[in-house]
């Protein structure tokens, strides 16, 4: 008989005991099968998740990615297409994700993450995630990246927003949030179609590329770009608050940080690995078993990038942030072909917000009289991150 769990996003339990919750189930019951949201199946072991990921063919990708039903969503491709339609679209925006490429944002998202700085430093407090953590991989994203105007961020930022963390307690607004940002993101490609200038950049890619040699759908389109602003925004803004709380509560981390600017990389994929926000789906193309569990053909199947980051098996005292240790090899983009496209344009704002949160601060620890707040869904974030502070001078 199955083993069923209470796995359900919108409980208490797992929001407040999120990395207890996850390190029970990787110990005694790897693949989970929970009833909520119409049934599906966890997988929580580093070794399960990295080679489902990797095996397309057998959880696809193509019935979507999220546990709940969107009604009437354009396929999110990249994120919602298999091989080898998914090869062909990665081609046509693989070469604008590049390190080569996206370091002509770095300055400038340093200069952004420097001016949201002085906007607070001054106060002595702060609530980091809406004054910083929130806005700055938008900001990085949508007006440097993309170049979109950045007015548009705090309304892209509010149905994004719900269109994620709102899936599971209230789909209509989710939804209501998705449409939203798939109308957006019809009129900025009806624009640039409409007009005579070739900017040569991602958004003209999609407008002209053709795909099995048609022009790409209206529909297609559209879902990219919707893809490319729901994997970029609250993904870094949960690492970048979670960085925050860390550096906040281990000052001597910061110090050593402080000290060796050459353990700054490694620190950041150890940010990542220890605080991955994400959870995807797929659907099973045909019975398997994994675990000693049998999956069934048709089943949902939920990849759990964050527990796998915290596997012990994989990773030596894995609740530890230690910036010596390679962790690279971390699941917190995904594995196979699915994984981040984006990963170059996290890391830009993560270099960003970690050498503001080394050089701008001196004393710097969690509000002792508020604490931080969290939602959990398919992904996981602070909501709110108070901090007190001096200034460095
Ligand atoms: C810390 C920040 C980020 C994390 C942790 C993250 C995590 C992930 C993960 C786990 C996947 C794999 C999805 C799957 O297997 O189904 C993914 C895919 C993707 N991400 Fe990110 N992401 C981040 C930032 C970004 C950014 C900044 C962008 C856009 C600029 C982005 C765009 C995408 C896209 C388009 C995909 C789909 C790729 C494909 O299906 O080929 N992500 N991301």
């Amino acid at each position: 008989m199955t083993e069923t769990i209470d796995f359900d996003f919108t409980s208490d339990s797992y929001n407040e005991r999120y990395y207890d919750v996850l390190a029970k189930l990787r110990a005694t019951c790897p693949v989970a099968r929970s009833e909520s949201m119409g049934g599906f199946w966890v997988l929580t072991r580093y070794d399960d998740v990295s080679s489902a990921a990797r095996d397309w063919q057998t959880f696809t990708s193509a019935q979507g990615v999220g546990l709940a039903e969107v009604e009437n969503q354009p396929p999110l491709g990249p994120i919602e297409l298999d091989p080898p339609q998914h090869s062909e679209l990665r081609k046509i925006l693989n070469p604008f994700f590049t390190a080569p490429c996206v370091a002509g944002i770095e300055s400038a998202a340093r200069l952004q993450a420097a001016e949201l700085v002085d906007r607070f430093i001054d106060a002595g407090q702060c609530d980091f995630h809406a004054v910083f953590a929130r806005p700055l991989p938008g900001l990085v994203l949508l007006g440097h990246f993309l170049e979109l105007p950045k007015e548009d961020l705090p309304q892209l930022q509010e149905w994004a927003e719900a269109a994620i963390f709102e899936q599971a307690s209230d789909s209509e607004h989710a939804q209501t949030g998705f449409r939203n940002i798939a109308g957006y993101m019809a009129a900025v490609l009806e624009q640039r179609a409409a007009s005579s200038e070739r900017k040569n950049d991602l958004i003209d890619a999609l407008v002209n590329n053709t795909l099995d040699g048609a022009p790409l759908s209206a529909e297609l389109r559209i879902g990219s770009l919707i893809v490319l602003l729901l994997g970029g925004l609250d993904t870094t803004t949960s690492v970048l608050n979670e960085m925050c709380r860390h550096l906040a509560e281990e000052p001597a981390l910061r110090r050593r940080l402080q000290k060796n600017p050459d353990l700054h990389s490694m620190a950041i994929e150890e940010f990542l690995r220890l605080y991955s926000p994400g959870t995807l789906g797929r659907v099973a193309t045909k019975d398997v078993v994994i675990g000693g569990r049998h999956i069934a053909e048709g089943d949902r199947v939920l990849l759990h990038f964050a527990s796998t980051n915290r596997d012990g098996d994989q990773f030596p005292n894995p609740d530890v942030l230690d910036p010596e240790r390679n962790a690279c090899r971390h699941l917190a983009f995904g594995a196979g072909p699915h994984r981040c496209i984006g990963s170059n344009v996290a890391k830009v704002s993560l270099r960003a917000g970690l050498e503001q949160l080394l050089t701008r601060f001196d004393e710097l620890e969690l509000d002792p009289a508020r604490s931080p707040t969290y939602v959990t869904s398919q992904a996981r974030g602070a909501t709110s991150m108070p901090i007190r502070f001096t200034a460095a001078r």
